[in-house]
């Protein structure tokens, strides 16, 4: 039988679903020791994971050549959605927030304001929904130089501790959306190999709440 191959966005989130894979008792001692190799077996060659970028996670299970991808909201939410999201993988969790310089009134005025972002679509649909006219720049990283800049009058972008807004004096105006890694799956894949992929489903939502629990446990402590 082929193996389920399936795509993990390379850094936190490949770190997370390594400890998934653990609880699950799937040897992951060849990502964990991958060198620069980005294909790799995992437990006994049942799972093949791939190691991508977030955004081209979502290319790959889109293009069916992998069968499941682990990626964020966020770069769901920016680059739409040719597959199923099946799980809320309940860590890599952060937000999208609007945010922009303390003190200063972002809703105020009646001159179109200029919005920074990583996240183009994701900061035009929250915009649209609330009826607003804005002007959108595309910035690569960094984003919170565009205000300190006086290149736009705010930002959309992913916010986790809060501490880069807070060393920058900027600070949250609204919050967007929630965001946190999420299992998806080619559409095709689903069909065709329904029984493994439901059963990998079952055995990671068993481990995820296993994994909740200690974690649970470790706060009370
Ligand atoms: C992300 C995000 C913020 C920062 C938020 O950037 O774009 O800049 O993390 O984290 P915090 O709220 O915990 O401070 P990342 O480090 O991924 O790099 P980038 O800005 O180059 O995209």
């Amino acid at each position: 039988m082929k193996p389920l191959r399936i795509a993990l966005t390379k850094g936190r989130l490949e770190k997370d679903t390594v400890g998934l894979f653990e609880e699950m008792k799937l040897d992951c001692t060849a990502v964990r020791d991958k060198g620069r190799k980005l294909i790799l077996p995992v437990g006994n060659g049942e799972i093949e994971a791939v190691l991508a970028k977030a955004a081209d996670v979502i290319t790959y299970v889109e293009h069916g050549v992998c069968d499941l991808g682990v990626v964020g909201k966020d770069t769901i939410l920016e680059h739409g959605t040719g597959f199923y999201e099946i799980l809320d993988l309940g860590f890599g969790k952060c937000k999208f927030a609007l945010a922009g310089p303390k003190d200063k009134d972002f809703f105020s005025g009646y001159t179109a304001k200029t919005i920074a972002t990583k996240y183009p679509n994701v900061a035009r649909t929250y915009f649209e929904a609330k009826g607003m006219d804005v002007r959108i720049i595309k910035i690569e990283g960094s984003v919170e130089l565009a205000p300190l800049l006086g290149l736009s009058d705010a930002i959309v972008d992913i916010v986790e501790t809060g501490s880069t807004l807070k060393a920058n004096g900027l600070e949250v105006i609204d919050d967007v959306a929630p965001i946190s890694a999420r299992l998806i799956a080619n559409t095709a894949s689903l069909k065709l190999r329904k029984r493994e992929i439901e059963q990998l489903i079952d055995q990671m939502e068993e481990a995820q709440k296993r994994l909740q629990n200690q974690k649970d446990k470790e706060k009370i402590k």
